[in-house]
C-alpha cells in the first residue's frame, strides 16, 4: 500500500524534515527555518503555500526567463508529451531535437557547428573538458594534461567542474585530492559597469591585466587543454563582472598557445547580459557601441568566437533540465574516423536530448523570435540601475554595479566596512526577511544581487530595490 500524502503542510514538513536532503544547504539551519512550500509560479512570481506571492528575484537560481508556467512553453511541453516522451538518442534522433538545433545555431557565434546534449551545467562544462582534452589528444597534443581557468569562477559540482572553479572557498576546497590539474588566472572587475565608478588609473590596471593574461599563457599555455571562463561575469563567484579586452585577450592568447577556449555560458546565456549569450559583446565596449544592432547577427555578430560553448538553464527558459555543449568542426574533426579508430567521443547521459525539454527549449527560442525579450531585457537593465542606485547610498552597501539584467552590490558591516562573516549568515537572514516582504532574493557571500525573468515589469525591480532598502534598516 503505497504512503497517503500528508493532509497540510505541517505533515508535508515533517516529511521533508525526515527524508529530504536539500542542495547547498547545511541541513541543520532547517530545524529552525524548514524550507519554503512552493505550489505555483505565475509569471514572475512564485506563489507560496501561505498565500502570499513573491517576486522570483533570482529567476529561481538562473533558470527562469520568461516567466514561470508560460503557456507557450507549457503548451509545447503537452503537445509533446502527447508524441513522444523519451528514446535514447544514441543512434536514434528526433524533430525536437533536430528543431531546436536549427533555431539556436544562427543565435550563435559563427564557427560553433556542432551540438552535443546533456542534462544540466555540470554536465555541459563536464562534456566540454573531456572533449578538450580528447581533442588535444587525437591532434597529437598528448602533453596537454592541464586545465586554465579564471579565480572566482564556478562551472558546477560534479568533480571535473569543481576541478575548474574556485578552489579556495568552503564549498569545493575540500575536495582538492580528487580534483583536475588547473592553473588559475586572476582577472580585475570592471569598474566600467560600477553606478559610481572610480576610473583614475583605469587604463593603466587594464593594460597591467593584459599583460598578466599574456605572462599566464607564456608560463602554462603549452600544458593547458582548455582554458575555460564565465564570459564577462563570474556569478556564483559574487557577479565579479569582468572587462570584455580581457575575453579577447583570453580568446588571443588561446590561439597563440594552441589552447581550446571554453565559454561557460550556463548562466550569461539566453539574454541576461543585454545580448543573447555574451560573448556576442566580447568586443571592447567602444567598438560595440559603434557597432549598431540592425544587420542579422552573423553580419555585425563583433563577439569572441569561443571552441566550446556551455549551455543550460536558460536554455528551456527555466522549465525542464537541458544542456548542450557546441563545438567547432575543427574540434569535431579530431573525432572523426573508423570505429575501430577509438577517437569516437564516448560520453553520453541517459536523458540525452529528452524530447520533452528540447520540445519546450524549442518554444522558449522561438519566444526570442516573437516578443521583445531583448528589449524587455534592456528595460529591466535601466530599472536596475535605478534600483540599484537607490540602495548604494545604504552605508552598508559597497560597489553597486549593473551588466545587463544582473544588478549587484557588495554588502559590509557599516560599521567596519568589512564583509559580513559566515556566522552571522547576514545573507540567510535577508534572504528570510525578504520573502515575508514579497522577494526572493539570495545573496552569494556578501554579493546581494537581482537577476528576475526577462518578463519582469521594471515597476518590480524598482519596487524590488525599496524592499531592500528598507530591510537593510
Ligand atoms: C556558470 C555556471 N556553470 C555551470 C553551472 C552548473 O550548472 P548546474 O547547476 O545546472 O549543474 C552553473 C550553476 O550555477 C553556473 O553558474
Amino acid at each position: 500500500m503505497p504512503t497517503p500524502l500528508p493532509h497540510d503542510w505541517t505533515d508535508r514538513l515533517a516529511l521533508d524534515r525526515a527524508h529530504v536532503w536539500h542542495p547547498f544547504t547545511q541541513m541543520k539551519v532547517h530545524e529552525v527555518d524548514p524550507p519554503v512550500p512552493v505550489i505555483g509560479g505565475e509569471g514572475c512570481d512564485l506563489l507560496l503555500a501561505d498565500g502570499s506571492r513573491v517576486l522570483d528575484g533570482i529567476s529561481s537560481w538562473w533558470t527562469c526567463l520568461h516567466g514561470h508556467c508560460h503557456p507557450r512553453l507549457m503548451g509545447a511541453l503537452e503537445r509533446q508529451a502527447g508524441k513522444l516522451d523519451h528514446v535514447l538518442f544514441a543512434g536514434f534522433t528526433h524533430e525536437p531535437a533536430l528543431e531546436l538545433v536549427a533555431r539556436l545555431r544562427p543565435k550563435l557565434p559563427p564557427n560553433l557547428t556542432r551540438a552535443f546534449f546533456s542534462d544540466n551545467g555540470s554536465t555541459a562544462v563536464e562534456v566540454a573538458l573531456k572533449m578538450a582534452f580528447q581533442a588535444q589528444l587525437q591532434r597529437g597534443e598528448a602533453g596537454r594534461t592541464r586545465f586554465g581557468a579564471l579565480r572566482e569562477g564556478y562551472h558546477g559540482d560534479t568533480l571535473g567542474a569543481v576541478g575548474v572553479g574556485e578552489l579556495d572557498n568552503f564549498m569545493t576546497g575540500l575536495f582538492r585530492p580528487l580534483l583536475l590539474a588547473c592553473d588559475r588566472l586572476e582577472l580585475p572587475e570592471d569598474p566600467r559597469r560600477e553606478l559610481d565608478a572610480d576610473l583614475a588609473g583605469w587604463p593603466e590596471r587594464l593594460e597591467a591585466a593584459r599583460e598578466a593574461v599574456r605572462a599566464y599563457f607564456d608560463e602554462h599555455g603549452d600544458r593547458l587543454a582548455a582554458f575555460i571562463a564565465e564570459p564577462l561575469l563570474q556569478a556564483a563567484g559574487g557577479m565579479r563582472m569582468w572587462p570584455p579586452e580581457l575575453l579577447q585577450e583570453l580568446r588571443a592568447q588561446c590561439d597563440a598557445h594552441g589552447v581550446y577556449l571554453i565559454a561557460d555560458e550556463v548562466m550569461t546565456g539566453f539574454g541576461r547580459t543585454g545580448t543573447f549569450l555574451a560573448c556576442d559583446q566580447g568586443g571592447s565596449i567602444s567598438e560595440r557601441e559603434a557597432s549598431g544592432s540592425e544587420a542579422p547577427l552573423h553580419d555585425r555578430w563583433r563577439g569572441v568566437a569561443p571552441d566550446l560553448l556551455c549551455l543550460s538553464k536558460g536554455l528551456t527558459g527555466g522549465t525542464l533540465p537541458l544542456s548542450m555543449t557546441w563545438a567547432t568542426e575543427e574540434l569535431y574533426g579530431h573525432f572523426w574516423g573508423e570505429p575501430a579508430s577509438g577517437r569516437a567521443f564516448l560520453h553520453g547521459h541517459s536523458y540525452t536530448a529528452n524530447p520533452l525539454a528540447c520540445a519546450v527549449a524549442c518554444a522558449s527560442l522561438a519566444l526570442f523570435d516573437d516578443e521583445p525579450v531583448l528589449a524587455n531585457a534592456a528595460e529591466i537593465a535601466t530599472a536596475m540601475a535605478d534600483a540599484f542606485r537607490e540602495l548604494s547610498a545604504h552605508p552598508a552597501v559597497r560597489q553597486a554595479r549593473v551588466f545587463g539584467t544582473v544588478g549587484a552590490c557588495r554588502l559590509v558591516d557599516p560599521a567596519t566596512g568589512s564583509p559580513d562573516t559566515l556566522e552571522a549568515r547576514y545573507g540567510w537572514k535577508l534572504h528570510r526577511r525578504a520573502l515575508e516582504h514579497g522577494l526572493l532574493v539570495r545573496p552569494v557571500g556578501d554579493c546581494l544581487y537581482l537577476m528576475p525573468p526577462l518578463c519582469t515589469p521594471p515597476a518590480r525591480i524598482r519596487e524590488a530595490g525599496e524592499t531592500l532598502r528598507a530591510l537593510l534598516g
